[in-house]
């Protein structure tokens, strides 16, 4: 078959070369993602626009359609769109299927390749940023939805000795070990007996109380000598449980800021092939966000 010249060379845009990317959730506009991969562009002089685009699990669907018909190339995808970007993709990544979650779609010929880069984005942040080594460690889960399933799989992977998963309902932890099908590694145990089952070296606290407003009950003695406590959450929503991991004895107290960045450098090189360096962003945005500094 022969290509015509345009077909040869590639058809051009309508605009400028401009690489279209976006994050959708709901609520978005206070999404930082934007602001980083601005900032990850211009380490590089790419050029490209990166929107926040408000939309609920009905509507998604319709706005990620319009996005691709625009030239959309990548996309984020945040709360709480993660399991319906995992529907709406062509094909997912390993990691993905496993967590059913997909925070980063590429567009890939006709439809959306998904990807999850939330559990790696984790244990990045963990490894090279704070030189924390998860392997071996015995781990405490706090929560059993998105979250703590996107980190689940990658804190076993990572090398973790045992998963102990509590969730305020039961049975959302017993369905996450379930679909994990590791029993010998992974455990559920009641919240209100935590205080029973001696200290954790890693103590990840992947729920959304804070969003709530409402504190955490734990008990002290789940936090084992020199445990690192971890939650996800960064800013504000991270004072809380903080406090308490340091109060606790915890030798480490920290946010999910690092996780928020790492995530977005790995999308990032996943759509453009270079992996931006992450500490000036980091540093940027926690001078930049109210909470407190990290230690
Ligand atoms: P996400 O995708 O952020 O994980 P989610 O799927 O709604 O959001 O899950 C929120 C998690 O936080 C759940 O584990 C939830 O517990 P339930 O399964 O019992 O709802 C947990 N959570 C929310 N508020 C909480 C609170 N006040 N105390 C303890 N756990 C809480």
């Amino acid at each position: 078959m022969q290509l015509t010249d345009e077909q040869a060379i590639g058809a051009p845009f309508a605009v400028a070369d401009i690489g279209h990317y976006a994050v959708f959730g709901h609520p978005v506009a206070h999404s930082l993602s934007p602001r980083i991969h601005s900032a990850f562009a211009r380490q590089f002089g790419i050029e490209l626009e990166y929107r926040a685009i408000e939309a609920t699990a009905e509507d998604f669907v319709v706005h990620l359609a319009e996005f691709a018909e625009r030239g959309g190339r990548g996309a984020n995808v945040t709360l709480p769109l993660k399991q319906h970007a995992a529907r709406l993709c062509l094909s997912v990544s390993e990691r993905s299927r496993r967590s059913d979650s997909v925070n980063t779609l590429i567009r890939d010929g006709v439809g959306w390749r998904g990807d999850s880069t939330d559990g790696s984005g984790m244990i990045r942040d963990l490894a090279e940023r704070h030189r924390i080594d998860v392997r071996g460690r015995r781990t405490l889960l706090l929560g059993a939805g998105g979250a703590a399933r996107a980190v689940a799989f990658a804190l076993l992977d990572a090398g973790i000795a045992e998963l102990t998963i509590a969730n305020r309902t039961p049975e959302r932890a017993d369905v996450l070990a379930d679909s994990i099908g590791e029993p010998l590694r992974v455990h559920t145990r009641y919240w209100a007996d935590l205080g029973n089952w001696g200290g954790f070296d890693l103590v990840v606290n992947a729920t959304s109380a804070a969003h709530h407003g409402q504190l955490l009950a734990l008990p002290p003695s789940i936090v084992a000598t020199r445990a690192v406590c971890y939650d996800l959450s960064y800013a504000k929503a991270a004072v809380g449980f903080r406090a308490w991991a340091r109060s606790a004895g915890a030798a480490h107290a920290l946010d999910g800021l690092g996780m928020l960045v790492e995530q977005a450098a790995e999308a990032f090189e996943i759509w453009h092939g270079r992996r931006p360096d992450t500490d000036e962003m980091v540093a940027e945005l926690r001078a930049y966000l109210p909470g407190d500094a990290e230690d």
